[in-house]
């Protein structure tokens, strides 16, 4: 199915409920097909190359956290203004349920905030544990904040991430965020992987050091949150089909970003 070909589509177009969920589940394959072959994947892999054959300097490291930090600032802020929108937008027209389809983006928030035990107590928030991790490698925020550092492909991706999310186009931003969540999936195995190779050069204890927590949990949640992504993905196509084109923009717009993210942090380890 192409995705422009979803325009349309619905229960007016005479089909019946397992049809139309097939229809948009083939929509969604295809924008999540177009996040998995995207050239951005083997940039991605090809940092991984770098950093399994050794570790990295201490101005490398500066730079491959200063620039990453640039990004990932502005991640949790995004999903929490995407599922406000979704929220809104939902209860619009399924007042009973707009919470709940809005649940399938604030899920990941709930990991980012630190709020998944919190019958218990609060724990350190991803940007927490980031911190912590870049402390225990001896670099200050006066390195990460350096702009000798942070690679303009960075903060373009953090601009990027601001605006998408926010984006006046509801299916723009549930693509970009999809391929932010996929893209995670890997990204998270190939830092932690890297790290735990050097354990030593890199003062951990060992290789379930906590120190590397922020690189570990991600391994851990994304695949749930990839599943919480492809959700609301369907629900939206069955509702507004004519998002389809817009959820490709967005996916594609996080993915050439991120390509360049990693093709120029690439260039400068290489
Ligand atoms: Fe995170
Ligand atoms: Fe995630």
């Amino acid at each position: 199915m192409n995705v422009e070909s979803t325009k349309g589509l619905g229960l007016s177009a005479g089909l019946g409920r397992d049809e139309i969920y097939r229809v948009c589940e083939a929509g969604y394959n295809e924008v999540a097909n177009k996040i998995v072959h995207h050239p951005a994947m083997s940039e991605l892999e090809k940092f991984g190359g770098i950093i399994f054959s050794r570790p990295l300097s201490r101005p490398e490291m500066a730079l491959f956290f200063a620039t990453i930090w640039a990004f990932f600032k502005d991640v949790p802020a995004g999903i929490v203004a995407l599922a406000a929108r979704v929220t809104d937008e939902w209860i619009k027209e399924d007042m009973w349920n707009g919470t709940a389809k809005a649940a399938h983006i604030l899920y990941a928030s709930v990991d980012e905030y630190g709020l998944h035990q919190h019958s218990k107590h609060m724990l350190p928030t991803h940007h927490q544990m980031f911190k912590q991790l870049t402390t225990h490698l001896g670099l200050s925020d006066t390195e990460l904040f350096n702009p000798q550092y942070i690679l303009p492909e960075g903060t373009a991706m953090g601009n990027n991430t601001h605006r998408m999310y926010r984006s006046e186009y509801l299916g723009e931003a549930l693509g970009f965020h999809l391929a932010s969540e996929m893209t995670s999936s890997r990204e998270f195995q190939i830092f932690l992987k890297g790290f735990q190779k050097y354990a030593e050069e890199y003062g951990l204890v060992d290789e379930d050091d906590p120190v590397l927590a922020f690189f570990a949990i991600h391994c851990e949640v994304e695949p749930m949150h990839v599943a919480t992504g492809r959700e609301i993905m369907i629900s939206y196509l069955e509702k507004h089909p004519n998002i389809a084109p817009q959820a490709m923009r967005g996916a594609l717009a996080f993915m050439d970003g991120f390509e360049q993210m990693f093709a120029a942090l690439n260039r400068r380890l290489a």
